[in-house]
């Protein structure tokens, strides 16, 4: 029996997705890239934007032409949770239908189906975690993700996230470092720990993400720590200044300011301001000055005026970013920020994208230029696009390629960075 899996969206659906991929071949279903072989067919799916939501029909419409009859389709994650039975009545061909805090279940659920033959959703919010469900994780890879948090308290007024994924749960640190160390034993060379929230972890066995590194950093074999997602106004000392006393944590950090102004900040009830976000970066950089910094914004937010753009742009040259993700305001159903006055028309919002991406890519190859000359150990990761070629990542998480063999995969090697462009670097190995 073979198994396809495609996941859309965030890290934390790719953590998913890696969970439900270990539960279903412990059933006996193998991995598969052919959708076509497969008796099942998962998809997991994102509602962050409409764009996002919207791939998974389209993708559906593909699949169903091409898959063996009686495979079963699965679909996954935060579009279900969203509106599970509406996916149901418009994809006639999916058969179950579970939502992120449920597919522990997958298992009984697809005899369930075998049994019955009826189609199932389950969207609930369980009072169970599915932490204690899951058959525990393996390494897929030298990079590995391990969900500590997740959920989202914070309600911003654009984001479906608390309502797909609930309020925020930690998991406890003596769960987190059993994950860890088995990661690590089955393959793992570095994990990112992931949260909504990340960095307001408040779980039992430890004080904060700061203390839950520290103690991760004593795990050995395991040589690179990073977390992601961070939320401004939530970031500790502790946190920061484990960037300059662990050497496992690489220097790198992922911060959202989402917008660079104030008032735009208030209408999204971002609790922050530009100021108190400045002073943050300034802190990380004292700690530890090469430290990578990155950042998601919106343009195009409900009242946007050409003057709060403005103000990102001049926020942007403020920073200077290492590397970033940007988006044009998504209105998503039962968010505050979807019936707000003062919509932006789309072709505003395109023409702000296009400016404020024209510097962040800028800025991302200046990063990268920097680097060229220098010597940085690359973790290895998978096989390049092209034959003899091993792709790898900098401590600042730049994308290297080298020549090398598969067999390396895993290892971390000192490159001379020779060539880089805005997404790339490539080098020789020394
Ligand atoms: N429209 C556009 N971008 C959004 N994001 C979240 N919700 C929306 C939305 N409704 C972006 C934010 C967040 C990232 C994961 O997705 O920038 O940080
Ligand atoms: Fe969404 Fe805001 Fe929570 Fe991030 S902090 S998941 S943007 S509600």
């Amino acid at each position: 029996m073979k198994l396809f899996i495609k996941t859309f969206g965030c890290q934390m659906n790719m953590y998913d997705s890696a969970r439900i991929r270990v539960s279903l071949n412990a059933l006996g279903y193998q991995d598969t890239d052919k959708p076509e072989q497969a008796d099942i067919i998962l998809l997991n799916t994102c509602h962050i934007r409409e764009k996002a939501s919207e791939k998974l029909f389209s993708e559906i419409g593909r699949l169903v032409k091409i898959k063996k009859k009686s495979a079963l389709i699965i679909v996954a994650g935060c579009v279900v949770q969203a509106d599970g039975e509406e996916l149901l009545k418009r994809a006639h061909t999916v058969d179950i239908a579970v939502g992120p805090q449920n597919y522990h279940r997958l298992p009984e659920l697809i005899t369930r189906y075998n049994r019955q033959k009826g189609r199932i959703v389950l969207a609930d919010f369980p009072a169970e975690s599915k932490f204690d469900f899951l058959e525990p994780n393996l390494a897929q890879g030298a990079s590995c993700f391990l969900a500590i948090q997740e959920g989202c308290d914070h309600f911003c007024s654009y984001c479906v996230v608390p309502y797909t994924r609930g309020c925020e749960y930690s998991r406890s640190a003596g769960e987190i470092m059993e994950e860890a160390r088995r990661l690590v034993q089955t393959g793992a060379k570095e994990i990112m720990l992931l949260g909504q929230n990340v960095n307001g972890w408040h779980g039992d066995g430890a004080k904060d993400l700061g203390d839950l590194i520290r103690m991760m950093a004593e795990i050995e074999g395991l040589k690179r720590i990073r977390y992601t997602t961070s939320y401004p106004s939530e970031m500790t000392e502790n946190i920061i200044t484990a960037h300059r006393d662990v050497p496992k944590l690489m220097p790198y950090i992922h911060l959202p300011i989402q917008s660079g102004s104030n008032r735009i900040l208030k209408a999204m009830n971002r609790q922050y301001t530009c100021e108190e976000y400045l002073r943050l970066i300034e802190r990380f950089r004292e700690v530890r000055p090469d430290i990578a910094i990155s950042s998601d914004f919106i343009v195009g937010f409900p009242g946007e005026t050409d003057q709060d753009f403005q103000e990102t742009l001049d926020i942007v040259r403020q920073v200077q970013y290492a590397s970033s993700f940007s988006f044009k305001f998504s209105a998503r159903p039962g968010t505050p920020a979807s019936i707000m006055k003062n919509q932006i028309p789309e072709s505003v919002k395109t023409e702000r994208l296009i400016q404020l991406q024209d510097l962040l890519l800028n800025q991302q190859k200046e990063f990268n230029l920097n680097t060229v000359g220098k010597t940085l150990d690359i973790l290895l990761i998978e096989e390049g696009k092209e034959k003899g070629q091993i792709t790898g990542y900098t401590p600042y998480l730049q994308n290297v390629h080298i020549s090398g063999k598969k067999s390396q995969i895993g290892e971390i090697v000192s490159v001379k960075i020779t060539n880089a462009t805005a997404t790339s670097l490539s080098g020789e190995p020394v």
